[in-house]
């Protein structure tokens, strides 16, 4: 009888210990990762990586801020979305605020293998530095929906494996080459928190996501020893127009903050959320709302209220 006490002790003690040390190494990453301003690598770091940052989905929201950011940092930026308008303008304005050089590419990610040509060639001669696979789209339009509630479920499918998945493989593709013969270079993919699980009436994004986070880790296991840096940023809420631009507060963050945040991790971890409120909210989320409870239909109900009242999602 008292072995079996001991035992159970001993077990317990472990667990104990383990947990601890998980917790102090979440705290030690988060305080290393967003608190440290010393631990940071700089501008001139990120320079050295190369005179170029291309960005995909580079007129709004994230991607948008990204382009700005960089641009303020040193780099030329090349900009990647669909309506030349609006490419040229921010374009324009990139060079007006931040002197720097600007190049701009119309491409429409949703459509397949064939796109990529044309980026290739014109990236041909640039010494790109750093890449951010940033361009992604919901499924049927930014609201929560089933799987099969959207005009063209075929198409919509296809879209978002085409956006979210086949852009960062491709595009990743094609600069990392010339990265490696430089042994040197960055690419950020812009994942989600949705990645962490799956999600009920976001099946696609939140899939989608995962394969963005899983890849971007291998990949970058695969690569560090060639002098190439690849994170994987995961954010909570970003006031853009995926999400129907909430207001921001100290939950959701304005996507301006965010990249400069998030810019500030590059290099001292290759998987974050990109900024402390959202590496909280994300720490706290399996107590809050876990996995379990989400696949639950009282659940998945709570989530639809929660999502709705911080975004205007819900149908
Ligand atoms: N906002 C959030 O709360 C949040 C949270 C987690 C993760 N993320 C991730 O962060 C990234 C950026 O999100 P966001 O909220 O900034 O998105 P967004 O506001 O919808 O901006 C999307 C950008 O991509 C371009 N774009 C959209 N579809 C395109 C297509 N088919 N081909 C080429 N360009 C296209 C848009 O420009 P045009 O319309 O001119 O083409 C725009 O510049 C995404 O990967 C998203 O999954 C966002
Ligand atoms: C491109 O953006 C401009 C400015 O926002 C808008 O007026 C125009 O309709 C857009 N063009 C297309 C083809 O979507
Ligand atoms: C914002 O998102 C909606 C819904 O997906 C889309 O129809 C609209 O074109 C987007 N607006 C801009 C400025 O990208
Ligand atoms: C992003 O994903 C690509 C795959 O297209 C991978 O090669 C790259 O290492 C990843 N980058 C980061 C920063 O995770």
């Amino acid at each position: 009888m008292e072995s079996r006490w001991d035992v159970l002790s001993a077990v317990g003690a472990i667990t104990c210990v383990w947990l601890l040390l998980r917790v102090a190494w979440g705290v030690a990453r988060g305080v290393y990762v967003y608190l440290l301003p010393q631990a940071r690598r700089g501008s001139p770091w990120l320079r050295a990586q190369g005179a170029w940052a291309v960005v995909t989905g580079a007129t709004g929201g994230i991607g948008r801020a990204y382009a700005h950011e960089l641009a303020r940092r040193g780099l030329n930026v090349v900009l990647i979305s669909r309506n030349l308008s609006k490419l040229e303008l921010e374009a324009k304005e990139i060079e007006r605020l931040h002197g720097r050089r600007t190049r701009v590419i119309q491409a429409d990610f949703t459509g397949g293998l064939q796109i990529y040509g044309d980026i290739e060639a014109e990236l041909q001669g640039l010494e790109v530095g750093v890449l951010v696979n940033n361009v992604a789209m919901t499924y049927g339009g930014n609201k929560l929906k089933r799987l099969l509630d959207c005009e063209n479920p075929a198409k919509s499918m296809m879209d978002v494996v085409n956006c979210n998945i086949l852009s960062m493989v491709q595009m990743t593709r094609i600069v990392l080459p010339q990265m490696v013969s430089r042994r040197r270079g960055v690419i950020v993919n812009l994942s989600s928190v949705a990645s962490l699980r799956s999600v009920p009436l976001l099946a696609m994004y939140a899939a989608s996501k995962a394969f963005v986070r899983s890849f971007s880790l291998a990949v970058a296991t695969e690569y560090r020893p060639l002098g190439i840096t690849v994170q994987a940023v995961s954010p909570c809420v970003v006031s853009t127009n995926m999400t129907s631009h909430p207001t921001p507060g100290p939950l959701i963050k304005l996507p301006e903050d965010f990249a400069r945040e998030a810019l500030d991790t590059l290099g001292l971890s290759s998987d974050v959320s990109g900024c402390l409120s959202h590496a909280l909210q994300t720490l706290l989320m399996p107590v809050v709302l876990p996995e379990w409870l989400i696949h639950t239909p009282w659940g998945s109900q709570l989530l639809l209220k929660v999502t709705g009242s911080l975004m205007d999602l819900s149908e």
